[in-house]
């Protein structure tokens, strides 16, 4: 379709008309051009497409369909073609349900474990998310069905998420949140972005042009539609200039007369709306143009593959010699989600399962006996029903307690109050381990918990919330049929408060400040060095792994060049295994406050007992870079940095130190509070600053007097502060404040 063309036919009013949507789920269609309308459908883990025989309100059921397993869990694989073939599956559904666009993934940043929606997010980790998010997007985009990635920008928190301003540094805005979308943006061209309902520093995210225009499609090259959260709308002509191209839902035509009357008096290009129109159609004929009618939504066959994904993504956290289970042994399995497992979260990505098994139900073939030790519907403890289930786990060999968050604790709308566990439920654990010495917890939640118990259990299995297949998924690792690999995507603290944004999350009134700035999740607890329950990356396996030969290219190098790292791993247990080789930066210390370490790189990698892989990595500019907001742009300071290969952000198996040259000249701003310290690095200006040499004699004469024993090195500190106004203070006369001048002048030449 030449798309051009079809707007050039299409009259004010029409494309007003196309910027908007027709119901809570469709864009519009114009009968007298034959444009066709297009659904979309909610995402991200599964396919909630609302029963078009329904009402237009979105309120109605969704069709029946296949629930995947959550971004907090899809993360924890660190596996891109897991992530692909999800996508993949997502797409095909879309074709053969005649959806155009699924709205996900979800890759905003875990700033606070308490996020309502953090199940959806991914990580903590910007790289790690980008990453995970791209192979999902090529995954559905393989089908010619289009994704929007969400929530565009800073939407961290769900607290008053339609009114309150996202208070960022820019530098942070670059290195953490905005870097999250960068990498799947550029990497994989999503068809569709979407906006937040947040503010980002006092603009809403719907009319901000800095983010919408210049850096998603100037910068990143994004060519797509961005369709706004439903309902983020704030003032559509503003909204529609900053880059805002499709309203959803519907605005009842009272947008699209605003748009109208806009052009019509002038205040609104009608290229803005050309424009606009353009990149919805192209979306639209895109998909329209490449049906796939052959398609079929095998809800069984998907299933099967949501129950492999799920198993593929389950973190081992503990385990002291329990696990695997031994098939014969006599087994306890305790705790309300064993017969009905917590395996989505609540909200848009809610999904109308068509089936869903229990752990229970499908461990039939392993002597198990269940006891309820809970209900998910109260906090309170039921002694009746610890009674029970602690007489059930007396008679077991071991007994696998099944707990996680309720429903009601963690949702899209509203944030988590606190980091616990219910009640009812962190005493059932304890009173189990009064009478078994093997316990095992099955985590089933969105997000972090604390975990008083945590050293009085021989294993905990994270399963977060796995899918409606997460019963069969976590039998299988329970019983060793899978052998577990997946690794945390964020940080488990110790305590809530251990969390670097716990002082300023969820902000006052609508304001909610980034404080914490760049030192999000492990990048604060591993500068810190600080205690925490798992650290990111953390992942256990029943085989073992052991890391050799670490190769660098190269051991000098200028921030141009490309550095490749090699390492070898083997299998040295005696099962198939797969481990995530995840590869740091840590820079030197600089003039730049950076965080100690920092994800660049991972593989995941299967292999058969004795076997040995070479893992191979290649580093560019940006893997060494900080964001510098003088220079608006990813710079690298010179120095020497060490590149560790390791299974956590804490267990490093290989270091390796390169030379860095930066090949951007950074100079000081020159002025009068200008330091002699930051002027010695200006090439040549020592000559310059040699020809003062008397003005300064009067340093020498303070020595001995006043600063005691090694003047030496106190003065050459004491003169690194010192700025260039000081030449007039502490010049003893010699120098007047023309003579600094002119100084000033010769240095700027320099
Ligand atoms: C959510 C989006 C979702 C949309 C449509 C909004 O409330 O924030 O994630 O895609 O609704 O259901």
């Amino acid at each position: 379709m030449d798309v051009k063309a079809l707007v050039a036919k299409m009259t004010l009013e029409e494309k007003a008309g196309l910027c908007s949507g027709q119901d809570f789920w469709h864009t519009k269609a114009v009968e007298r051009l034959q444009i066709p309308a297009m659904m979309v459908s909610d995402g991200p883990h599964g396919l909630r497409k609302q029963d078009e025989s329904g009402d237009h309100l979105g309120i109605n059921d969704s069709i029946k369909a296949v629930c995947f397993p959550a971004g907090c869990a899809t993360a924890s694989s660190f596996d891109r073609e897991l992530l692909y073939k999800i996508g993949e599956t997502l797409g095909n559904e879309c074709q053969a349900e005649g959806v155009g666009v699924i709205l996900g993934p979800a890759v905003n940043i875990k700033r606070s474990p308490l996020c309502g929606r953090n199940f959806e997010y991914f990580s903590e980790d910007p790289y790690l998310a980008s990453e995970i998010a791209a192979s999902q997007i090529k995954g559905v985009q393989s089908r010619q069905v289009g994704t929007s990635i969400k929530h565009f920008l800073a939407n961290n928190q769900e607290h008053r998420r339609m009114s309150s301003s996202s208070e960022v540094d820019e530098r942070t805005l670059r290195e953490i949140y905005l870097s999250a979308f960068e990498g799947a943006v550029t990497q994989a061209k999503p068809w569709t972005v979407m906006c937040s309902y947040n503010k980002i520093n006092g603009t809403y995210a719907a009319e901000n042009k800095t983010y919408l225009t210049e850096v998603l499609r100037d910068e990143w090259g994004f060519d797509g539609f961005v369709v706004s959260d439903w309902g983020a709308v704030n003032d559509r002509v503003p909204d529609l200039e900053a880059g805002l191209d499709l309203e959803m839902p519907t605005s009842f035509g009272l947008n699209d007369k605003k748009i109208v009357e806009a052009v019509k008096a002038g205040t609104l290009s009608e290229e803005v709306l050309d424009k606009a129109a353009e990149r919805i159609l192209n979306i639209v004929y895109r998909f329209e143009e490449n049906r796939d009618t052959t398609a079929v939504f095998d809800r069984e066959a998907d299933h099967e593959f949501a129950r492999k994904a799920a198993s593929e993504c389950m973190v081992l956290l503990k385990n002291e010699g329990v696990l695997p289970l031994a098939k014969e042994k006599k087994a306890a399995f305790l705790g309300a989600f064993a017969e009905k497992p917590r395996y989505q979260g609540g909200g848009s990505s809610h999904i109308n399962s068509f089936k869903t098994e229990s752990a229970l139900e499908m461990a039939a073939e392993y002597p198990v006996v269940y006891a309820k030790g809970y209900d998910t519907k109260e906090d309170k403890i039921d002694e009746k029903l610890v009674a029970e289930a602690v007489n059930a786990a007396r008679e077991a060999e071991v007994a696998v307690i099944f707990a996680g968050l309720p429903d009601a604790f963690e949702s899209e709308g509203y944030d988590r109050q606190h980091m616990r566990l219910p009640e009812c439920q962190n005493h059932l654990i304890q009173e189990i381990c009064k009478v078994n010495e093997n316990v095992v917890v099955v985590l089933h939640n969105g997000s972090p918990v604390e975990m008083p118990w945590a050293d009085q259990v021989k294993g905990i299995l994270e399963v977060y919330l796995g899918g409606q297949a997460v019963g069969g998924a976590t039998v299988d690792v329970l019983y060793g049929k899978v052998n577990p690999s997946g690794h945390l995507a964020e940080t488990f603290p110790v305590k809530l408060q251990d969390n670097p944004s716990y002082l300023s999350y969820v902000g006052e009134g609508n304001k909610v400040e980034y404080r914490e700035g760049v030192f999000v999740g492990y990048r604060y607890y591993d500068t810190k060095e600080m205690d925490v329950l798992f650290p990111f990356g953390h992942g256990l396996s029943y085989t073992t792994f052991a890391y050799s030969n670490m190769k660098l290219d190269k051991t000098e190098m200028d921030d141009t060049d490309t550095l490749t790292v090699q390492v070898d791993v083997t299998n040295t247990g005696d099962c198939f295994g797969k481990e995530v080789v995840q590869l740091y930066v840590m820079p030197p210390k600089g003039n730049v406050i950076r965080p100690v370490k920092e994800l660049k790189g991972f593989e995941k990698i299967g292999l058969e007992p004795k076997e040995t892989k070479t893992v191979t990595f290649t580093l560019e500019k940006r893997a060494f870079a900080y964001y510098d907001t003088d220079l608006q742009a990813w710079n690298v300071e010179s120095g020497s940095y060490q590149i560790a290969l390791g299974q956590s952000s804490r267990t490093i198996l290989a270091k390796q130190k390169v030379e860095i040259r930066s090949t951007t000249e950074k100079r000081p701003e020159l002025n009068m509070d200008t330091t002699f310290g930051d002027i010695m690095e200006i090439p040549r200006a020592k000559e310059v600053m040699a020809e003062f040499a008397g003005a300064l004699s009067i340093f020498g004469q303070m020595e001995g007097d006043t600063l005691g024993e090694g003047t030496g090195d106190m003065m050459e500190a004491m003169m690194r502060y010192m700025p260039l106004r000081g030449l007039i203070a502490f010049g003893g006369g010699k120098l007047t404040f023309e003579d600094t001048e002119k100084l000033l002048e010769r240095l700027k030449k320099l």
